[in-house]
Parts: structure tokens; C-alpha cells; sequence
């Protein structure tokens, strides 16, 4: 147990329901349960703090699957520290598995733990984090209800090799298509090509959504030191999921909420982290969701302001070349994060859930191999944070411009009098399906200097977002070694693309925006000079295609086919600000502020 003050047993919510006089009806009735299988009236009306473990893990969800065996180390910590586990399981969201998209769930599974955590006797809860948007749905649960929350990273997977070669988690399958448009494997060989890189249990190997969101879970501060990187099947994960166990009941005596470490200034230090590590695309969505649930005021554009200027030097694909075991070994987040600490980039005092602050924990970390985790001073890219783009499409949007190939810049950037700044013939496609319809149709006459526009595919178009804007080239362009065209679109794109695309555009076609409006072979312009996006179309012209839009009842997108899909599509926001319930934003700290239920 900690120096600290250790919490009486009045001060323990789950003394509420486990040992009430005035209630003694109630008491009865739920003591009896809980007794049922194990657990004795002694312990239960102790001063033990009741600790959830909230279990993502489960045959659907297989990158979490390995939380199932950690559970039990968990507990065991728990219990070393004189609490008293109790797990349980959240809805399953599986980045892979689940259709018509992964991103529908975040917000549902996140409703549903807010419910468990806020109406059951916990005093504390252990998030079970890994696959992507497992970790904000954790998250942004516990900051809703804000009762002493730690979270666990499953770990990544093993690396993947494929003949002498490291093959990464999604990475691979950009490869792979490309292999198999060119005929050089077939439908088999792409299988077991993909198959490679995925050799163990944990979450993807490579720096997507998964790698990005548990490194920033612990930028944040809400996991211990060194947790997010150790791959899953390692022994050192079972002991960092005791330590975890045991801290959370320490967490519980202190009174160490997530209000107290998600702070504004342990967002600024997760977006320079983002930076430094290549982090996914979809990290903006994620954490700008779990500022509005704790109630910090996190915008879109201050992505761009603290993050473009840190350079990119963690060396993980897509953006570089290695995977997760290295990660690892190279020293993880805390090296990343001391290199950062060395040139006044992050906020040190910013608490931690180990009690130190996050200064204390990464200060003196250093590099083990400064090929998977570059100094400082010898980065892979410059500027390797993203720009937020605008214009007549829309509000805002994503680009992380540090990833434009030589190739791509010699073939849109390559007019001497403006090297940054580019028009093309939009191609638009109305959803996914349209999207995989068409592309390779020789009548579309799509050529190298097109920009292919997906719409439809933001939170309510595609009912939670789709990861489709980083769009293939058309199979003939493939053959001739074109090997990506500008993307613009209101979806979201894989953590594991390395793609340029400007993506995450709101307000998204669905919601009014105005690439609604949009028609195949207007000329748009792209200008990083002024981070701006434009249709050459007059104001007069798009008022007037907005009328006919309107007359003509309005941008189309799929009906809802679930109940949840319905009820989500009424309340979510944009991606800007998170693609949040916007309802659920007004219930903050619950546990404070609502009193037991
Ligand atoms: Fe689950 Fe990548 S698909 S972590
Ligand atoms: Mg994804």
C-alpha cells in the first residue's frame, strides 16, 4: 500500500451497496449475490476496494483475446494490494471482424461500460485496452464516470516475417494488393502473404491505430510506465499486469481519478508523442472524444499547433521499417517520451497513474536502439505532425503531410512557380461499394493527376465512419507503377496506411458538408501553402447545386440496418470534435457530480 492516506471504509462507493443500515433490504439482497460464489460477507463489508476489470477480450475480439489469460494476473495483484477483482466483459469491438465497421461500436461499447462503471459497487476499474477503438471506448468511459481508472495494454503481436522479411499488421495487405494486381502472387499466396504478419496474439504489430492509441494512453498518463510496447505473449506483460493490479488498489486509497491526470497538458504531451511515434490518423478522433467526456477543451487545429513541428522518430511502418518487439526493445514510449523531455516539449509535471509525474517517469529514460528509436537531432522526417486543411468542402480535415513520396511530389507538385500547391480532375464515389464498383473501369478515365474523392463515409454516411479514403489506383495505373493517387474524402483511413490522404473531413456529405455537392471532373485545388482545399466552382454555383440537392431531398447514404445505427446517427458529432455522442458530453465526472445511482 501506498504512504498515502489510505480511504476509510465509509469512503468506499461499494460500501453503498455492500454495507448499508438505512438499507438494509437492499444490502441483503446484493450481498447475497455476490457471496454466491466465493467471495465472504467479511471481505465484502472490509475496507477492501471492489476493483472492476473490465474485459475487452473474447473469441470475437481476438487482438484482445490475450486480456482473458492477463485477467488472472490482474487479480492476483489486486488482491496482494488487499482489493477484491471483479470482471467483467464490455461489448466486443473487433477492428477486423465487426461490420458494416468497427467505428459504429466505439461509442456503444463506451455507453455500455459508462453503465457498469457508474451502477455497480466499484471503487476502481482496470481498463482491458488493445485493439483500436477498444482503447477510447475504455477511456472515455472511465473519464465520464471518473472513479480511480487504470488501463492495461494486451500488447502488439509478435512481428510477422514472410521470407526473411518483417511483414506488419495492415502494412502488408497495401503490399500485398499491389503484388497481386501486378500478378505476381495469386489469391492464395496474397492470403498467406497477409497471414504472415500476424504470428501471435496481442493487436497489430505495426504503428496503427492499436500501437498509436496505447502509446498515447500512456503519453496520457493512464497506464504505468513501459506498458503499452511489451508484446503480448512476453513474460514481462504478466508482470506488468500484476503491477497494474496492484496500483489500482493504491489508486483507490489516493483518490486518483482520471479528472486528475487528463489534464490539458497531458493532451498537448499525447498529441507531440503522436508526432514523434508516426501516430495514426485516427488518434485526433479519439482524443479530442475523451477531452470532451473529461471536459477539456481540445480543438481540431491545435493538432497542427502543438504537433506539426515534432519530428517523426520512432521507425515503425508504415512510416519506417520496423515493428512492435522492436518497439519494445528500443525502450518504448518513456524513450520517446524523454527525447521529447530533453527539447521542452512535454508538460512534466502532468500526473501520472503511478502516483509521479510524467517527467519523473520518462526523464532519464534512454534509446536501447537508435535504429527502431531515433534521437532527437537524427529524425526519420521533420514536421512529422499533421496539418488540418480547409476550404469551400469543408470545415476541416486531416493530412499528414510528412508522409508525401518523392514520386507523388514530382507528379501533383510540380509546378516550379508553386512547389506546394496542386489541381486535379475530381473523381467521386459515393461510399465504399460505389468506390470498389468502379474504380477499375477504363470509362472512368482516371489518370495520374486525378484526385479520387470518397463521400458518404463519415459518421453518419457510413454509420460510424469507414476506414476508406486511402482508395487503390485503378488496376491499369497499378501496372504502369502509379501507386497511389491523391485521396480526399469525409471517412477515416487505417492507422497502418501511409498514405497522404486528407481525410476525416467535416462537417462529412451527410451532415451538409459540401462534398455533397461535388461532381466528377470539377478541378480541385490543393494549396499547402494555405492549408486550404477548393472546388473552382463559383459561390453562385454551389448555392446552386445545394438547392438542387435539396429540392431533390438531400445528400442519399445506406438506410440504417440496426436499432444502434438509427439511434447513433441521430446524436453523433463530427469527426472534428470526435464523432461523440453529443448527449453524453454533458455528463462529465458522474461519480461527483451525480452522486451513487
Ligand atoms: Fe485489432 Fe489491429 S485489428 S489491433
Ligand atoms: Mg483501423
Amino acid at each position: 500500500m501506498s504512504d498515502s492516506v489510505s480511504r476509510s471504509k465509509t469512503q468506499l462507493r461499494s460500501r453503498a451497496w455492500f454495507d448499508n443500515p438505512d438499507n438494509a433490504d437492499m444490502t441483503a439482497l446484493y450481498l447475497e449475490r455476490y457471496m454466491n460464489f466465493g467471495l465472504s460477507l467479511e471481505d465484502l463489508q472490509s475496507d477492501k476496494p471492489i476493483i472492476g476489470i473490465a474485459q475487452t477480450g473474447s473469441d470475437l475480439s481476438p487482438c484482445n483475446r490475450h486480456h482473458i489469460e492477463l485477467a488472472k494476473h490482474i487479480r492476483d495483484g489486486i488482491i496482494s494490494s488487499g482489493g477484491i477483482p471483479l470482471e467483467f466483459p464490455v461489448h466486443p469491438i473487433q477492428e477486423t471482424g465487426k461490420r458494416p465497421t468497427a467505428g459504429l461500436d466505439r461509442n456503444l461499447a463506451y455507453l455500455g461500460l459508462v453503465e457498469i462503471i457508474y451502477g455497480y459497487p466499484l471503487d476502481g476499474v482496470v481498463l482491458t485496452i488493445g485493439c483500436d477503438k477498444t482503447t477510447p471506448a475504455c477511456l472515455m468511459a472511465a473519464a465520464t464516470v471518473n472513479i480511480p481508472s487504470i488501463a492495461l495494454s494486451v500488447g502488439p503481436m509478435l512481428n510477422g516475417w514472410y521470407k526473411g522479411e518483417r511483414t506488419g499488421s495492415g502494412t502488408i495487405v497495401w503490399k500485398a494488393r499491389e503484388l497481386l494486381a501486378a500478378g505476381e502472387i495469386d489469391y492464395q499466396g496474397f492470403i498467406k502473404l497477409v497471414a504472415s504478419s500476424a504470428p501471435s496474439t496481442g493487436y497489430c504489430n505495426t504503428m496503427g491505430t492499436a500501437t498509436t492509441m496505447n502509446s498515447l494512453a500512456e503519453a496520457l498518463g493512464m497506464q504505468l510506465p513501459y506498458s503499452a510496447a511489451i508484446p503480448a505473449p512476453h513474460r514481462d506483460r504478466q508482470e506488468c499486469a500484476n503491477r497494474t493490479g496492484k496500483r489500482i488498489v493504491e489508486m483507490v486509497h489516493e483518490d486518483l481519478k482520471p479528472s486528475d491526470i487528463l489534464t490539458k497538458e497531458a493532451f498537448i504531451n499525447a498529441i507531440r508523442v503522436n508526432s514523434a511515434i508516426g501516430g495514426s490518423t485516427n488518434a485526433p478522433i479519439h482524443l479530442n472524444a475523451l477531452a470532451r467526456h473529461i471536459g477539456v477543451d481540445l480543438k481540431v487545429e491545435e493538432w497542427q499547433q502543438y504537433g506539426e513541428e515534432v519530428p517523426l522518430i520512432v521507425n515503425l511502418m508504415p512510416a519506417g521499417e520496423y515493428l512492435g518487439e522492436d518497439y519494445h526493445h528500443a525502450g518504448g514510449v518513456p524513450a520517446v517520451v524523454g527525447q521529447l523531455i530533453k527539447h521542452g516539449l512535454i508538460h512534466e509535471d502532468a500526473m501520472t497513474v503511478n502516483g509521479k509525474t510524467i517527467g519523473d517517469n520518462c526523464r532519464d529514460a534512454i534509446i536501447e536502439d537508435e535504429n527502431v528509436i531515433r534521437p532527437f537531432e537524427k529524425p526519420l522526417k521533420e514536421n512529422a505532425g499533421f496539418r488540418v486543411l480547409s476550404g469551400n468542402l469543408f470545415t476541416s480535415a486531416i493530412m499528414k503531410v510528412s508522409v508525401i513520396s518523392e514520386e507523388f511530389r514530382e507528379r501533383y507538385l510540380n509546378n516550379p512557380a508553386d512547389l506546394n500547391a496542386f489541381e486535379g480532375r475530381a473523381i467521386v464515389f459515393d461510399g465504399p461499394e460505389d468506390y470498389h464498383h468502379r474504380i477499375d473501369d477504363p470509362a472512368m478515365g482516371i489518370d495520374e493527376h486525378c484526385i479520387l474523392f470518397m463521400r458518404g463515409a463519415g459518421p453518419i454516411g457510413y454509420p460510424g465512419a469507414a476506414e476508406v479514403v486511402n482508395m487503390r489506383c485503378p488496376d491499369y495505373l497499378l501496372k504502369r507503377g502509379i501507386k497511389s493517387l491523391a485521396c480526399i474524402g469525409d471517412g477515416r483511413q487505417s492507422g497502418t496506411s501511409g498514405s497522404p490522404s486528407i481525410l476525416n473531413a467535416s462537417p462529412e456529405a451527410a451532415a451538409g458538408g459540401n462534398l455533397a455537392i461535388l461532381k466528377t471532373d470539377d478541378r480541385v485545388r490543393v494549396d499547402l501553402n494555405t492549408n486550404t482545399v477548393n472546388v473552382l466552382i463559383s459561390d453562385a454555383e454551389i448555392a446552386e447545386r445545394r438547392a438542387a440537392l435539396d429540392a431533390a431531398g438531400g445528400f442519399k447514404y445506406p438506410e440504417h440496418q440496426t436499432p444502434w445505427q438509427e439511434m447513433q446517427r441521430a446524436v453523433v458529432g463530427q469527426m472534428d470534435t470526435g464523432a461523440a455522442l453529443e448527449n453524453a458530453v454533458a455528463y462529465q465526472r458522474i461519480a461527483q457530480t451525480k452522486g451513487l445511482p
